[in-house]
């Protein structure tokens, strides 16, 4: 989907966080969170299959995902591009009894930054990476992949989370129209072949039938700019599984999350049924039905 890229992704992004860092937990893994933290358990299940010594929580914010690992005998180590993600992720993770060089400023776009800056291991034994591939501009992907993959020992396991473009098929907003637009209408072809006014039919044809007005644009909290206002990806499963196995990751697999019943903008009409047959279908993170109805997935691979 094409979105355009601020001149510094990276400087907005972080304003964009930077009144995230005391309240993201809450908003997102507590009881105060509009649906259950499914990703965590996914991750924690992976984890405790492959039983690594050390973990990288590249992007870690505000230690939102290590905070609840504790109890799995894994030395933790996090680093992240907004400096109050970061202080946050400090202040919680030495709270809980972990070593506060185990957690550093960096972006996952710079190789140097997958080591702590004093001590810690050359590589780790598992590293994951959630909710940061969405603001990395499209040619630095491949980067990230790789950086992934250098900073693990061979036989580690990664796992890298995307938002699904392919959703936007199940949602019958504006998303829809995008993806048609951006990704699927052979668009110079048909101006060339019928016509300008000919490709706007068709575009305005395709328009009619999604719900334009939906969803919202999220702003941010403080007139920062807000998580749809910075660079905010979705990227195409089916691709970037390929793109992931290049960077040298071996059993990739698609794991789904954030399932949806029924398209999002339906929910009201059965709240309750919506939100328990979602549930039910995160139980079944392979489900080929994901590749529609969830809106988020991990790659998960074995390096190389
Ligand atoms: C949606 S939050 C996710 C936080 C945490 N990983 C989680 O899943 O709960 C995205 C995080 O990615 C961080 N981030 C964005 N771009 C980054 C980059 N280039 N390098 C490292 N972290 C980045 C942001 O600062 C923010 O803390």
């Amino acid at each position: 989907m094409t979105i355009m890229t601020p001149i510094d992704p990276e400087q907005s992004v972080k304003t964009c966080y930077s009144t995230w860092g005391t309240s993201y937990y809450d908003d997102y893994y507590t009881d105060k969170a509009p649906y259950p933290p499914v990703h965590r358990d996914l991750i924690r299940r992976e984890l405790q299959k492959h039983a690594p010594k050390s973990l990288l929580d590249a992007g870690c914010g505000p230690a939102s995902i290590l905070r609840d690992l504790g109890d799995l005998g894994i030395d933790l180590y996090g680093f992240d591009l907004t400096p109050e993600m970061i202080a946050e992720c400090k202040r919680v993770m030495t709270e809980r009894g972990h070593p506060v060089e185990r957690f550093w400023q960096g972006s996952v776009t710079n190789r140097e930054h997958f080591r702590a800056p004093t001590g810690g291991p050359s590589v780790f034994d598992a590293a994951i990476c959630v909710g940061v591939l969405p603001h990395i501009p499209a040619e630095q992907d491949s980067v990230v992949f790789k950086n992934l993959h250098e900073s693990v020992r061979p036989g580690a396991m990664v796992m890298v989370e995307a938002r699904n473009m392919l959703f936007s098929l199940f949602t019958l907003n504006r998303y829809s129209q995008q993806f048609f637009a951006d990704e699927l209408l052979p668009l110079a072809a048909l101006r060339e072949i019928a016509g300008e006014a000919k490709t706007e039919s068709v575009l305005d044809g395709v328009k009619a039938r999604f719900r334009m007005d939906v969803p919202p644009v999220r702003k941010g909290k403080e007139g920062e700019p807000g998580y749809d206002e910075v660079l905010s990806r979705t990227h195409n499963p089916l691709v970037a599984r390929e793109q992931f196995a290049a960077a040298g990751f071996k059993d990739v697999e698609v794991l789904f999350y954030h399932f949806h019943a029924f398209p999002p903008m339906m929910q009201d009409e059965a709240p309750d049924a919506f939100r328990r047959l979602s549930v039910q279908m995160e139980s079944n993170p392979r489900d080929w039905r994901g590749y529609f109805m969830a809106s988020a997935f991990f790659l998960k691979g074995i390096a190389a």
